[in-house]
């Protein structure tokens, strides 16, 4: 890239196949007059996401979000659940629109998921599930926390929003806790414009999804729940299955992207990344770098800069959700209890990765997070040389 780009780079880019193949999906639409409750594009999606994720069963939403808020439902989550301030702020909304109180607990210095020593240091008489999240698509670390689980009686409810297709060594991760929730919104590495799903066990679990996410309805005259409509449109999942067909692709370049900002950023004193979290198949859907103390400049200051050269990079996650107006007030809010991750979210900074973008523009952008070092470094050597 040039000096004189002035195009912007966001964070990141939606994936869209070409619009003529999604045409045909279209006009079958059109002859079937089926929009939506469960359609032909509905059933083959949720059928097809088994097959590629590695799950039994999964149920289809119109988002990630509702598909927490009807998670909580399925499992008749009350009281307190032990989550994570590192994360976006749906993850605790979810538990909000249950009338849960949300239970914050610091997370580990190097994954910055979770940290299973402080949720059981969290666990009340009240506490009832656990909601951690993948956060970067990072797996947290499941063993422990189903061990916590299983002594205390807890369920526990993985959100996943950003994990499609990350393995471990047993297969896939969703397959970890009671439920995991996928998001499918645009920034996402698998996206259906908006979409999401609730991955379950059984399928009795997936029969009561299903009835939650369609008002309860069980029949024309009989509703058995007080559900909420969570149901994803045919032309969301026909789009789904279209992006299906092109998803391994897109994730080999992700790890192609991912690869050289590691390689050009390694030597850059005072970014470090996030380590991941034993993935045997990762997604790449982020790049998070920590700017550290060694960096010459803080974090917003490189942010502001990159912002300057129209490379938008984001701060995920700050600030953290511990820290909006209608969760400061918990106790477990208070950043003594969250040292680690209020750290984390004054040193984060997620860097563009998506499909398309080239490998000029990773260069342009590592480039530049590397000379802003040297630079400072040289001045503050010759500064010190002439003192
Ligand atoms: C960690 C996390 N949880 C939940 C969500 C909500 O998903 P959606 O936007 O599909 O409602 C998102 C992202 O959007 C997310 O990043």
């Amino acid at each position: 890239m040039t000096a004189s780009r002035t195009d912007p780079i966001y964070v990141t880019q939606p994936y869209l196949p070409p619009l003529d193949e999604f045409i045909p999906y279209l006009e079958e639409i059109w002859a079937s007059k089926t929009l939506t409750n469960g359609g032909p594009f509905h059933q083959q999606l949720e059928q097809a996401l088994c097959d590629y994720l590695g799950v039994k069963h999964l149920a289809l939403f119109t988002n990630g979000t509702i598909a927490l808020v009807t998670a909580l439902q399925a499992l008749r989550i009350t009281g307190e659940v032990i989550t994570t301030p590192y994360s976006f702020v749906a993850t605790s909304h979810s538990l909000l629109w249950n009338g849960i109180k949300p239970v914050f607990a610091d997370v580990d210095p190097l994954t910055l998921n979770l940290d299973p020593a402080r949720i059981e240091a969290a666990i009340t008489p009240q506490t009832t599930a656990i909601m951690p999240v993948h956060v970067y698509g990072h797996p947290c670390d499941v063993e422990a926390i189903q061990t916590i689980a299983d002594n205390y009686n807890l369920k526990v409810i993985y959100d996943a929003a950003h994990a499609f297709g990350v393995e471990d060594a047993g297969g896939s991760i969703l397959r970890h806790g009671d439920l995991s929730v996928l998001s499918f919104h645009a920034t996402k590495v698998f996206n259906t414009f908006e979409g999401g799903a609730i991955v379950c066990p059984d399928a009795k679990t997936k029969l009561r999804i299903d009835q939650l996410k369609n008002f309860g309805h069980v029949g024309e005259v009989t509703v058995v729940a007080s559900g909420i409509n969570g149901k994803m449109s045919e032309v969301n999942a026909a789009f789904g299955l279209l992006q299906l067909k092109h998803v391994d692709q897109a994730l080999a370049r992700r790890e192609e992207i991912d690869a050289r900002y590691r390689e050009l950023l390694k030597g850059t004193r005072g970014i470090r990344c996030p380590e991941d979290g034993g993935e045997r198949v990762a997604n790449h859907a982020y790049f998070p770098i920590l700017v550290g103390p060694e960096y010459p400049l803080s974090r917003d200051a490189l942010y502001q800069k990159l912002r300057d050269h129209h490379i938008h990079a984001r701060r995920y996650f700050y600030p953290l959700i511990s820290d909006f107006p209608m969760y400061r007030n918990l106790p477990s809010a208070h950043r003594d209890n969250l040292p680690v991750a209020s750290a984390a979210a004054q040193q984060v900074l997620c860097l563009p990765i998506y499909p398309a973008l080239q490998d000029a523009q990773v260069e342009e952008i590592a480039g530049l997070i590397g000379a802003w070092a040297a630079t400072r470094a040289s001045a503050k050597a010759m500064a010190e040389a002439f003192a």
